[in-house]
């Protein structure tokens, strides 16, 4: 992953967190990821009125790109409009542990600090049947 790269990447997840459905909590969050052989899937969170039923900007963006025929992840970045980065939720990680056990990744915000991470820091010892 080249800075170019993560440029990219994290426009895509600027750029989706605009299409959030959260009406409930006003949260916005954008994720893109960067597959193997280079695609890129991005993804917003979409709340429910049923609340249980909301699903993370992340696990939208793993599964799409699941979806378009991918199955290895490298990188993941993530835009939160908050004023320090936000890693993911603990769902998130093991999904993103499914498709990318050494994936890198990144959160950005509206401030300049970001935070990176690989996925073994953020879930240490992660659930696998492999
Ligand atoms: N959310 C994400 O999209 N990703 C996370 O990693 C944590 C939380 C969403 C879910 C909900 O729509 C809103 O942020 C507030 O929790």
């Amino acid at each position: 992953m080249n800075e170019a790269d993560w440029q990219r990447l994290e426009r895509a997840a600027r750029a989706a967190a605009a299409n959030a459905h959260c009406p409930y909590s006003r949260f916005a969050v954008g994720a893109a990821v960067l597959t193997a052989d280079g695609a890129i899937a991005a993804g917003c969170n979409v709340e429910n009125a049923s609340f249980g039923l909301t699903i993370c900007a992340e696990r939208n963006a793993v599964y799409r790109a699941v979806a378009d025929g991918a199955r290895a992840i490298v990188a993941v970045a993530i835009y939160t409009p908050t004023a320090t980065p936000a890693t993911p939720c603990g769902a998130c990680r093991q999904v993103i542990a499914e498709f990318g056990g050494d994936a890198v990744v990144r959160s950005v915000c509206d401030g300049s600090a970001h935070a990176q991470h690989t996925l073994a820091e953020l879930l240490p010892a992660a659930f696998t049947l492999r």
